[in-house]
């Protein structure tokens, strides 16, 4: 599960850094040409297999977990008392249904549309008008605020996930572990400041 969840880690950036190029560039063909080659290099299309297997394994790992913890404890504590655990990990569980209801509502707008051919042509052939699409979503309100609400859930599902994929591989130690932490709020607000900047930078331009 932690190593499906690295990998989910990893491909979240490089999603960013591609996504990005709609409000860094003024030519939307920069980011429908990258998006074309994301769409149909070879070797990248075996890693959308090994993303979407992840994301899979991820899930029902997560459930089997999530049923083992509630069958080791059938009745909740009568008297609660100060848990041990941060509240981003008691809430991981939650936090993930959120981000998968996130996640088919994004893959309908936006990749399945691109693979069904839904999405406008651009004058090189073969390149989908992607960046068009995107710009055309953002410019509804309620759209926006779905997306950054999705972003911020998805915030506190990594930080948690990102501290305990290394603490379930084992690398978790005095010197690692502040590191680690460190490290895992800076990647939650790069990912979650930058996928948010993308909506409202086209919705406010
Ligand atoms: C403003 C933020 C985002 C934008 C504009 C965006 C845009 C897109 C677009 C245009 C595609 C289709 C690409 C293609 O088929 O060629 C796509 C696919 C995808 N997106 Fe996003 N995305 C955003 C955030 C996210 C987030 C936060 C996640 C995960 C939690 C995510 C997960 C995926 C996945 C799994 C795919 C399918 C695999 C792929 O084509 O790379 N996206 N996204």
């Amino acid at each position: 599960m932690s190593l499906a969840g690295l990998f989910l880690i990893t491909f979240l950036l490089v999603h960013l850094g591609i996504n990005l190029l709609v409000i860094l560039n003024d030519d939307p063909m920069v980011f429908n040409k990258a998006a074309h080659f994301m769409g149909t290099n070879k070797l990248i299309k075996v890693f959308e297999i090994i993303l979407f297997a992840g994301f899979l394994l991820h899930i029902i790992y997560a459930l089997i977990l999530q049923v083992q913890n509630w069958l080791a404890r059938p009745h909740r504590y009568s008297k609660m008392t100060r848990s041990e655990t941060s509240a981003f990990s008691r809430w991981m569980i939650h936090t993930a249904v959120i981000v998968l209801t996130f996640l088919v509502i994004h893959l309908v707008d936006f990749y399945f549309k691109a693979k069904f051919g839904h999405v406008g042509s651009t004058p090189e052939p073969g390149v989908h008008d992607l960046a068009t699409l995107i710009l055309e979503k953002f410019e509804i309100p309620g759209y926006v605020i779905f997306y950054i609400a999705a972003f911020i859930f998805l915030g506190f599902h990594l930080i948690h996930g990102f501290q305990s994929a290394f603490k379930t591989l084992g690398i978790n130690n005095k010197s690692y572990t502040p590191i680690i932490q460190v490290l895992s709020i800076l990647y939650t607000v790069i990912v979650v400041g930058g996928f948010t900047a993308i909506p409202l930078v086209i919705y406010f331009q």
